[in-house]
């Protein structure tokens, strides 16, 4: 069986991420490794914060924190966001490690020893005041395009305009303010991506079959527009370092690389973090190195990603000329809006994690946001669709038939599953019809269509309400008491089903679902489609307790304070 290596792009350090940004790479990624954990699969589920580069240096500089100490704490309230939205990942690391360090390190002399790395002199802005060159955006001025007065060295915030920082007008410095700035030359590491083009054409084409199509046709279009040479150095504070064995000059100027380099080399970086963690981790490196065909590696992200992972991030793997692993699948995701509007971290519009989190349990989130990804085109996030999924599938048609079920039968046969009757030809259909959706269901998951699969889930939960409208036990047990029993026990049973299927979208709930029956033996991982059928695994005499209400009917209040508080309508 194959190995599973899963990885979902790595959030930035500087801030909470929006529900956009969760719903596009990590909860999926989640999701897709909690259902093949459950399916028996070995997987290694990797992801870290992003942490150097310009926006850590300049989110630290904001909180007057050394940006060192402003990561540390970053990373941590990101952790606990994302153990609230119990994101089951093998490791979550930091890109800033010594491992991601020592691997970006050696695979930049790697590079430079079969020729892809070359030194290039360019000209940059240098502040004596601030005694250092200044990156793109760390430069200020007047847009010469439309007389903003805060436009930024790299784009005009107000009209967009991508901008050269020689272009502003009275341009300076954005750490000190100063205005003594110098145009200076300074040597950077090229990575010579246009030599490795024809190399990294020839392994797209070997893959990109299998991909989804916003992977393919984003990659295509890069490798159409030809593969540029590009800086993989900078000159900032925060970063890994210039290996001084290779390039001591540079390294004694304190040249970092570039952010975009060392990132996804985290993902490497993460599992060796992983590992050293935990001595029973150590054959981390198989994951990874010589793995071939045994492991089968799947990433996650949202489109913007792409062009790294589809292309960028495979060519410097195959300049390394080791077998590093590349991936095999790759996921993408258009954009979540926030009633159809961008959600924006720096506007600080939409709704953020943590927030989410503030406002109701994980599950809801989870749910509503799989269902409703934006797999095949960008789906907009509105509070009256958020409202309305929640009460109608999760509330109405999951929560309550649990409840009903559970409490019904309490009330007529007491604290355990009733015994009498035997099923019939509704149960035979119920069976045939619970099959065919639970294996419509592991195609999808399995084909990585999440909002396919959700449907299907729900489908599987309607297809239990039908059941019980059709056989209307609380007429039932007027006339015929076993048939009732017999009922019950099959709607039981479709709890116990829901539990289990229901678990890599919902955990929490699917776990109070599954501890409503003290069974002894319940280790089944998943549910085989001749269980499906005769749902057998929660007998008669089983005691049973019915749970809390599982997900709480929101109300026109809610909806109401919900817009209220976070803004609606437009964006
Ligand atoms: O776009 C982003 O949020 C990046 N921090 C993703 C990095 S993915 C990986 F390559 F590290
Ligand atoms: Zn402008």
């Amino acid at each position: 069986m194959a190995r599973h290596l899963i990885t979902s792009a790595l959030p930035y350090i500087n801030g909470i991420k929006h529900l956009g940004n969760m719903v596009g790479s990590m909860l999926p990624a989640d999701v897709y490794s909690r259902y093949l954990r459950q399916r028996g699969h070995d997987v290694l589920y990797i992801c870290a914060t992003d942490e150097h580069g310009t926006p850590a240096e300049l989110a630290a500089k904001e909180q007057g924190l050394p940006v060192d100490e402003f990561c540390a704490q970053a990373h941590d309230a990101q952790k606990a966001v994302y153990d609230g939205f119990a994101l089951a990942f093998d490791y979550f690391g930091r890109s800033s490690s010594s491992q991601n360090v020592e691997i970006t390190q050696h695979f930049a002399r790697k590079l430079n020893e079969n020729g892809f790395i070359e030194e290039r002199a360019i000209r940059q802005v240098y502040s004596p005041t601030d005694g250092r060159f200044l990156p793109d955006r760390y430069v200020e001025g007047t847009c010469p395009h439309c007389g903003y007065d805060k436009a930024r060295g790299d784009q005009c915030e107000n009209c967009t305009r991508v901008l050269d920082p020689t272009d502003l007008i009275n341009p300076r410095s954005a750490i000190s303010g100063s205005t003594d700035l110098e145009v200076r030359e300074t040597k950077h590491l090229f990575l010579l991506q246009s030599k490795l083009q024809h190399e990294v054409e020839a392994w797209v084409a070997r893959h990109e079959a299998d991909w989804p199509q916003l992977a393919s046709s984003i990659a295509r279009k890069w490798l159409n527009e030809g593969l540029h040479d590009r800086a993989i150095t900078r000159d900032l504070d925060w970063g890994v370092p210039v290996p001084a064995d290779t390039w001591p000059e540079l390294a004694a100027e304190g040249k970092v690389f570039y952010v975009w380099f060392d990132a996804p080399i985290e993902y490497i970086g993460a599992t060796k973090e992983w590992a050293d963690q935990d001595p029973e981790n150590r054959d981390w490196k198989s994951w990874w190195y010589d793995a071939d065909d045994t492991v089968r590696y799947t990433e996650f992200m949202a489109k913007d990603n792409v062009p790294f992972h589809t292309v960028m991030f495979p060519a410097t793997e195959l300049g390394v000329r080791e077998p590093w692993k590349k991936v095999d699948y790759v996921k993408a995701f258009n954009w979540l809006t926030y009633y159809g509007g961008k959600f924006s971290t720096s506007q600080k519009r939409g709704v953020f994690t943590d927030q989410a989190l503030d406002i109701l349990p994980a599950d809801y989130w989870r749910y509503f946001l799989i269902a409703n990804a934006p797999e095949s085109d960008d789906s907009s996030f509105t509070w009256e669709h958020f409202t309305a999924t929640v009460n109608k599938d999760l509330a109405d048609t999951l929560g309550n038939f649990v409840n009903r079920v559970l409490s019904f039968s309490k009330k007529r046969f007491g604290e355990e599953v009733p015994a009498g009757g035997e099923p019939g030809e509704a149960e035979a259909r119920l069976g045939e019809e619970i099959a065919r959706l639970l294996s419509e269901y592991e195609e999808q998951m399995e084909a990585l269509q999440f909002r396919k699969a959700a449907a299907a889930l729900r489908a599987l939960w309607s297809a239990g309400n039908s059941y019980l409208e059709e056989k209307a036990p609380w007429l039932e047990i007027k006339t015929d008491k076993d048939g009732a029993a017999l009922t019950l026990r099959t709607a039981m049973n479709l709890i116990h089903l829901y539990a289990v299927v229901s678990e890599p979208f919902i955990p929490a709930t699917s776990a109070a679902m599954r501890q409503a029956f003290s069974l002894t033996d319940d280790t089944a991982s998943w549910v085989s489609q001749d269980e499906a059928k005769s749902l057998p695994s929660v007998p008669a005499g089983t005691p049973f307790t019915v749970p809390p209400v599982l997900f709480a009917k929101l109300t026109d209040e809610d909806l109401a304070a919900y817009k209220e508080r976070f803004g609606g309508e437009h964006a």
